[in-house]
């Protein structure tokens, strides 16, 4: 509730103020752009982010936004610990409350010790640079995982660290011979690096949300085993991996040497990530995160933020993945017939899914989804503006999280409903 005013607010002050970033003029003709009130841009696997429109004309307005689940905002209680918490400098490693978050952490992952660290990528590039010491170290990695797509290339740009990619699979996995094949057998003939470390994904982000089968991780466990290579889990959504295998985090980090776990995601937390791993493994990664500038004093203020996600935050996640199937069921229930989606990958919280009529793009399917278009209040009792990204593969991403209830579900899949009928009107009386 709080979120939808908040995000309205913002959209009005978007429109009035005539800005889309700080201090960045939007011209009028941009602002007001004709069809659908944004500005399409390309971007890496179609995923631009566009700028929405206001809520037009409309008096009555909710905002559903299901762009991401790194929008969640700490609730009540977890604002009143963070004001309560006590602190110290933590890099004096004298913050309690950061101290015990590290210990939570490391108990609920099965591992010897955790870090917290200020982001995800953070996180994924500390691993990097703890698991690979030698200059001619090299990482196995997905080639549509976060860790090689989205986090600029730190692991060459700035650990200096040569990747080789391996293909990734609807379901978040790699075919077990092809990652074999990627492993250098020629090991100390100079002309190649050393393979060191085997990086994988669960959840699977941009492959919507999908859960690594734990006989996967079994594998490629054996596999790294036989090479004498470590695994590296990015499990920014882990929580919701074993939410959706119903088995705890040790299960599946059993099969790992190292994991980065994100509390700002659908856990809620404002800030903060967990890099667990052994005992030697956490002291050299203490050393890179200081290095990068990720030493952060009185963090206790965050990490009573993640304790609480990493306590109380977790039951919740079922209900992200309940709503996120709910609207996807919806879609296949549509009439018009106008999106595809296979209801057995929807594991988790995020959802993708394609439209069917080549003549409606996803990035403007997006742009209608976030317009309060016309005679939509009369037809549905209010403005709804659903926010949601045009994705990888020319599909359609939406991710539930804490700030999305079965409500707001319901009101996204109305305004689904509104804007396929209005689409198939257009088509009709063309
Ligand atoms: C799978 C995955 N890994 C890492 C990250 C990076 O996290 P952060 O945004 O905290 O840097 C994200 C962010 O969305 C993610 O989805």
């Amino acid at each position: 509730m709080q979120s939808t005013t908040f995000s309205c607010r913002f959209l009005f002050q978007f429109l009035s103020r005539g800005v889309v970033g700080p201090g960045k003029p939007l011209r009028a003709q941009n602002a007001l752009h004709p069809v659908l009130g944004w500005i399409p841009v390309r971007g890496y696997y179609n995923s631009a982010k566009p700028r929405y429109a206001g809520p037009g004309g409309a008096t009555h307005v909710r905002v559903v936004d299901l762009r991401s689940d790194t929008v969640t905002k700490p609730g009540p209680a977890m604002r009143q610990a963070m004001a309560e918490a006590e602190v110290g400098d933590d890099v004096m490693g004298e913050d309690p409350t950061v101290n015990e978050l590290q210990e939570v952490a490391a108990d609920m992952f099965g591992m010897e010790a955790a870090l917290f660290v200020p982001s995800g990528t953070m996180s994924n590039l500390i691993a990097v640079m703890a698991h690979c010491r030698e200059r001619d170290d090299e990482i196995i990695v997905g080639d549509l995982s976060h860790l090689h797509i989205y986090e600029q290339g730190g692991s060459a740009q700035l650990a200096g660290v040569h990747s080789v990619t391996v293909t990734t699979l609807p379901d978040g996995t790699f075919n077990l011979e092809q990652l074999e094949s990627k492993i250098r057998h020629n090991y100390p003939d100079p002309h190649y690096p050393r393979s060191r470390l085997i990086c994988v994904e669960n959840t699977h982000n941009i492959q919507g949300g999908r859960v690594l089968p734990l006989a996967f991780l079994q594998e490629v466990r054996a596999l790294a085993d036989r090479y004498g290579l470590s695994v590296h889990m990015d499990g920014a959504r882990v929580m919701n991996a074993a939410v959706a295998q119903g088995v705890t985090p040790s299960t599946i980090l059993q099969h790992t040497d190292t994991v980065s776990v994100c509390l700002s995601k659908g856990l809620g937390a404002p800030v903060g990530t967990m890099l667990a791993g052994s005992q030697d493994f956490i002291s050299r990664a203490l050393r890179c995160r200081k290095a990068l500038g990720g030493g952060m004093r009185q963090a206790g203020i965050l990490a009573a933020a993640g304790k609480l996600s990493l306590q109380c935050m977790v039951g919740r996640l079922e209900e992200d993945h309940r709503n996120a199937k709910a609207f996807a069921q919806a879609l296949l229930d549509c009439d018009p017939n106008l999106f595809a989606v296979d209801i057995a990958t929807v594991e988790t919280n995020i959802l993708r899914f394609h439209l069917q009529d080549p003549s409606l793009s996803p990035s403007e399917f997006c742009a209608r989804m976030a317009q309060v278009g016309e005679g939509e209040e009369a037809a549905l009792g209010q403005g709804i503006q659903v926010l949601m990204y045009p994705h990888f593969g020319n599909s359609v991403r939406a991710v539930w999280h804490l700030g999305i209830s079965p409500e707001d579900t319901h009101l996204a899949i109305q305004k689904m409903q509104f804007v396929a009928s209005q689409h198939a009107e257009k088509i009709r009386t063309k």
